[in-house]
């Protein structure tokens, strides 16, 4: 059974779509869900779904004595950023070479950096009138946003469509692939097995 760790920041819906999805099978299984945000409602997540949930600081987070050694001991196959908005240090990636992905609610390279995120890529997308958006899922690597990308996929956008209803598509794209994304990965790494 492989095991995934999901980190995330703030409601979740991404962790529990995922956790729901590999519950139904026997191929791998979220065995932990950690958090930045004490008042997350990631951890009343995983309280529901009997998956251990952990808080972290940032100074857990920035020592290598921390949240690293936290997860080592979690031994994941795969580290799954869902939501997740603290950059990711550089001694953290090379701990974890190649096994933590990200999910980004737009289409890379356009939309991303700091302070691209949630809402406020939905409303420069907005901003911008494009006709089309999606989600990006990728490789972590030391910039934000910069990682290899795995999957991208696509949805359209209607002239009367507004931040929310962006929001819900982007949503949807991600709950149908990120999932299927991850065992993909997974399944690579892993020659199948
Ligand atoms: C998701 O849309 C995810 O793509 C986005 O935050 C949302 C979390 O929703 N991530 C980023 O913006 C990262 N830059 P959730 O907490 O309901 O899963």
């Amino acid at each position: 059974m492989k095991r995934i760790v999901i980190l995330a920041s703030g409601s979740g819906s991404n962790a529990e779509n995922i956790a729901d999805y590999f519950q139904a099978g026997d191929y791998a299984k979220v065995v932990a869900i950690l958090t930045n945000k004490k008042t997350a409602k990631v951890l009343e997540r995983a309280d529901k779904l009997k998956i251990p949930g952990f808080y972290f600081n940032k100074s857990a987070f920035l020592d290598i004595k921390g949240t690293v050694e936290l997860l080592w001991a979690l031994q994941p196959d795969l580290i799954v950023l869902a939501g997740f908005l603290w950059k990711i240090p550089e001694f953290f990636i090379r701990s974890f070479p190649k096994k933590i992905i990200n999910i980004h609610p737009a289409l890379l390279p356009k939309y991303g950096g700091k302070g691209m995120y949630g809402d406020h890529v939905h409303k420069a997308v907005k901003e911008n009138g494009e006709s089309e958006t999606g989600i990006t899922i990728h490789f972590v690597n030391e910039n934000y946003d910069e990682g290899a990308i795995i999957h991208q996929s696509k949805t359209a956008l209607e002239p009367n469509d507004d931040i929310e209803s962006i929001a819900q598509k982007v949503h949807l794209l991600e709950y149908e692939h990120y999932p299927k994304v991850i065992e993909h990965v997974l399944k690579e790494q892993h020659g199948n097995q």
